[in-house]
């Protein structure tokens, strides 16, 4: 049910994998599209005879679907969400209905965005339905992992930090830049590639080992240099950013110099 970035994704994935796959939508848009990319459209008897109703709706519509779907629903079709914030509660009390959540760790802007080589969070009330999430996240090509019901909301405060931050943090950079006289298209085609060598050099040596740049260096002159060059603005993420490079750096540098950049950052 739905048929927008993370639904279509799913849909056409699993589509893609052989699985029987209808999908129900809300708008003649979606509706359209889903028929463009070969996909069936869900009717009452698809609601009855699923094994499974992935809702790939807004978090906010997640409780107000499942109550829509839920007496077209036949006895064992399992119901899960998609959302990383939201416990499986959210889906309403269903008696023996397997309840459950995959919860893919990708930033997907269009529904034919690849899910191949991502992780999910896996979560279900019954082992059958936990098994046959796994069979379709691996056909999808999503390693996965679980996350404690209780744990749900920092978890994916953490994956929003990694992944809307990441692009916030991208924003911060091409102002900075600016600030220097680069303007924003060609300020973002040189960062981009210099963002993935890092990310690339932390997943080859680890966060500690993968820092670089001057708080790697232990180097107070060229922090300095940057702290008076910043607009006002930047300032705070800077430095925040920056602390938390000085703890990653601890395990390299001699604790002066260590100690010198976190009194400058804190200044
Ligand atoms: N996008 C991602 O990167 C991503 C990653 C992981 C998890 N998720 C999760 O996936 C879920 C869907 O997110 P999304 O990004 O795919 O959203 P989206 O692109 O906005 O798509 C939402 C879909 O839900 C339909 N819809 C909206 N309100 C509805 C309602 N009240 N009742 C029924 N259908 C409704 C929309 O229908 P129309 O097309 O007809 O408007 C649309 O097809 C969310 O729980 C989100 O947390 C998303």
């Amino acid at each position: 049910m739905g048929f927008g970035r993370l639904g279509g994704a799913l849909a056409l994935g699993l589509q893609r994998a052989g699985w029987p796959v209808s999908v129900f939508t809300r708008s003649g848009a979606s509706l359209r599209s889903a028929v463009a990319h070969g996909l069936r459209i869900a009717d009452q008897e698809d609601l009855a005879s699923a094994a499974a109703v992935f809702l790939s709706v807004p978090d906010d519509a997640v409780a107000s679907a499942a109550a829509l779907v839920a007496a077209d629903l036949g006895r064992h079709t399992a119901l899960v969400h998609c959302a990383g914030a939201l416990p499986l509660s959210v889906l309403g009390a269903h008696g023996e209905r397997p309840l459950g959540s995959l919860h893919p760790l990708s930033a997907l802007s269009a529904r034919t965005d690849p899910l191949e080589g991502r992780a999910a969070a896996l979560s279900a009330t019954s082992p059958a339905l936990l098994e046959l999430l796994r069979a379709a996240a691996r056909d999808l090509g999503l390693r996965t992992f679980s996350v404690p019901e209780a744990g749900r909301a920092a978890y994916h405060a953490g994956a929003v930090l990694a992944a809307g931050g990441l692009v916030a943090l991208a924003s911060a950079a091409v102002e900075a830049l600016a600030e220097a006289g680069v303007d924003a298209p060609e300020a973002l085609d040189a960062l981009l590639p210099l963002m993935r060598s890092a990310l690339d050099g932390v997943e080859a040596r680890g966060l500690s080992a993968g820092l670089t740049g001057p708080i790697a260096r232990g180097d107070t002159k060229v922090v300095q240099s940057h702290l008076a060059a910043l607009p006002r603005e930047l300032l705070p993420l800077y430095r925040t950013l920056s602390l938390r490079g000085v703890d990653l750096a601890r395990a390299r540098l001699p604790p002066e110099r260590t100690d010198a950049l976190d009194a400058l950052l804190r200044r």
